[in-house]
């Protein structure tokens, strides 16, 4: 198996003092890897410096054969970054914006004016292909980007959280488009279910720390036969406790017996992972 991205003992502690990475080891393998993890994680701190965009205080990360510190500025044609606070320019159309951007990329003007408008078909954009910026949604302005990525035909893209704050349909096209994506993707995102539906691998950052890693079923394998139960009564016993709602897993033949007691009975998902902060179960 190649290795597309692997990521040795990665550290970044900012000038304030504040450490976001505290030794990350990954091996990403697959077209499409998910990193998920709450705010603050270290999701974006890590892609930034996959990406280029920010020096690591140590450790070593390698994309498709290129370090990201040695060999910044080959990397940089290869590959396509799309940030979590991208935001368009207010007067520039979706066409404008990635005529410019595949101009800027080396593409030839009737090339960019194809591939544009290829992309902006994709997103449903086409029909606002020539509105200003200013004039869209937020969830237009995101996609516009999604769009810059599709059109520019890069072999790795990082896209940092490109769903957030979209509707639940505008989410599906920029599913289907991150779906359509040639090279190498890894995308951030706090919805679990997108994780599960687009990666073939997630990792799990916490902390600064790597505490997950693999496919949802390799991840969610130490819940087999299990539930969640939770309850927001005084008293109640819970292993985790998040605000006022105690938690604790438990088997399914158990369940009825949790909810005589005045538990709610939920299916278990990629969540409880951070529940447990990578903790054994209790038994
Ligand atoms: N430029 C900076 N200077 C100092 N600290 C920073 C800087 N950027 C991020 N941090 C801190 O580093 C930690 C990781 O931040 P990061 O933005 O990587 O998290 P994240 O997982 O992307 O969070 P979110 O889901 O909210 O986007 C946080 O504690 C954050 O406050
Ligand atoms: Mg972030």
């Amino acid at each position: 198996m190649r290795t597309i991205i692997e990521i040795k003992d990665l550290k970044k502690r900012y000038g304030d003092g504040t450490v976001a990475l505290k030794g990350v080891n990954l091996n990403l393998t697959k077209r499409l890897t998910t990193v998920i993890g709450r705010n603050g994680a270290g999701k974006t701190t890590m892609m930034r410096i996959l990406s280029t965009q920010l020096m690591p205080s140590s450790g070593k990360a390698v994309v498709d054969g290129l370090d990201v510190v040695r060999d910044a500025w080959m990397l940089r044609k290869k590959l396509v970054s799309i940030p979590q606070e991208a935001s368009p320019m207010g007067f520039l159309t979706p066409m404008e914006h990635l005529k410019t951007y595949l101009i800027a990329r080396g593409s030839t003007m009737g090339q960019a004016a194809k591939d544009a408008e290829n992309a902006l078909r994709t997103l449903e954009l086409w029909d606002a292909r020539n509105t200003p910026a200013d004039e869209l949604s937020g969830g237009m302005k995101r996609k516009i980007f999604v769009a810059m990525a599709l059109a520019a035909n890069a072999e790795v893209v990082f896209l940092d959280e490109p769903t957030t704050g979209l509707d639940p349909l505008s989410r599906l096209e920029v599913w289907s488009a991150v779906k359509m994506l040639k090279g190498t993707v890894v995308l951030t995102t706090h919805y679990m279910e997108e994780a599960q539906e687009l990666s073939e691998e997630i990792a799990m950052v916490d902390h600064g720390e790597c505490i997950g890693f693999g496919t949802v079923q390799s991840l969610l394998k130490k819940f087999r036969g299990m539930v969640r139960a939770e309850t927001g009564a005084d008293g109640a016993k819970g292993r985790y406790t998040i605000g006022n709602t105690k938690i604790r897993y438990v088997k399914l033949r158990d369940a009825e017996h949790y909810v005589d007691e005045g538990y709610t009975i939920k299916p278990i998902t990629l969540e409880d992972l951070f529940v447990i902060r990578g903790v054994e179960l209790e038994s």
